[in-house]
């Protein structure tokens, strides 16, 4: 396993293998990985001759300065993880510095509204501090095919809108939510939450779960003060949002369209640690 953590000597050495012919998949994340991660490293490995994952935890995408000084952060359990799965893979480990040099700062970008809800509502800027960095990371490492979570859908449809928006020739997979066994979704924000916390945490799926059960028979405005209630009653979680929303434009459902995919999105707060999820619901 080769890791560097200056992106020219990256840039060479992902040139010498393009021009050996080998098809290059990219998974960018940001550190304390865990079985999400794992996922689309193995989807990306059965796709592509090497794979480069990049650890990187971005400041100009985190809105709180508490919430990025208390990020995981874990180089050397991530190494050992990255090293069990498969020696085709090159990590990218940079430094803030080497990225983004003296200005740490976001480009500013035109997502025709995708960044104006849910997500980009509440954390603002957040969408801009992506997207820069992961178009950094395309321009630099330049692979075939780039993986994304579903479990961040807003940042899915985001990335696949600035891949299209700026005639890039990478293809952009998206891949499915990984769950604990008792439904929270797996992040590196879990590691955070106390054990009574975690266990509790699993509402926000059983809610989606009934939302989409739901779906169909009740109004949305009725599902959405049915998820209200379950909060209003837990002691230890915080509604932030709860959303149903066209799949591909991402805007609040007014009314059922048939041929329409729609989507619940959730926020909460469980202390300090904000959790998000999302189920497709038809
Ligand atoms: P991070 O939260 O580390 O996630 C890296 C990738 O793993 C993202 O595409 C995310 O959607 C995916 N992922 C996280 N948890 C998952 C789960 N339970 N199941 C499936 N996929 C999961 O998302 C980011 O980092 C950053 O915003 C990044 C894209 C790296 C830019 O800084």
């Amino acid at each position: 396993m080769h890791v560097f953590d200056h992106k020219g000597e990256l840039r060479s050495y992902i040139k010498e293998k393009k021009d050996g012919k080998n098809i290059i998949g990219l998974v960018p994340t940001m550190g304390a990985l865990h079985q999400g991660h794992v996922s689309l490293i193995k989807q990306a490995l059965f796709q592509n001759d090497l794979v480069v994952v990049s650890i990187f935890v971005n400041p100009t995408q985190f809105n709180k300065k508490a919430d990025l000084e208390k990020y995981p952060r874990n180089l050397q359990g991530d190494l050992i993880i990255l090293e069990h799965q498969s020696d085709n893979i090159i990590v990218f480990t940079p430094t803030v510095d080497e990225i983004y040099g003296e200005s740490i700062v976001s480009n500013t970008y035109q997502f025709d509204g995708l960044d104006k809800v849910m997500e980009g509502e509440f954390r603002e800027g957040h969408f801009e501090g992506v997207a820069t960095i992961v178009e950094l990371l395309l321009l630099t490492i330049s692979p075939d095919r780039a993986y994304f979570g579903e479990k961040d859908f807003q940042q899915l449809q985001i990335i696949k809108k600035i891949v299209e928006s700026k005639n890039m020739p990478i293809e952009i997979v998206g891949c499915p939510i990984e769950r604990e066994p008792h439904g929270l979704a797996m992040s590196s924000r879990n590691e955070r939450l106390s054990k009574e916390v975690r266990i509790e945490a699993g509402l926000l799926y059983k809610v989606l779960l009934s939302a989409k059960r739901k779906f169909g028979t009740e109004s949305a405005d009725e599902i959405t003060d049915w998820v209200k209630s379950q909060f209003k009653k837990n002691t230890l979680l915080d509604l932030e949002y709860f959303q149903i929303a066209d799949e591909a434009t991402l805007t609040p459902i007014l009314k059922v369209q048939p041929k329409k995919k729609y989507r619940a999105f959730i926020a909460v707060y469980a202390d300090d640690v904000r959790l998000i999820d999302n189920l497709r619901l038809n």
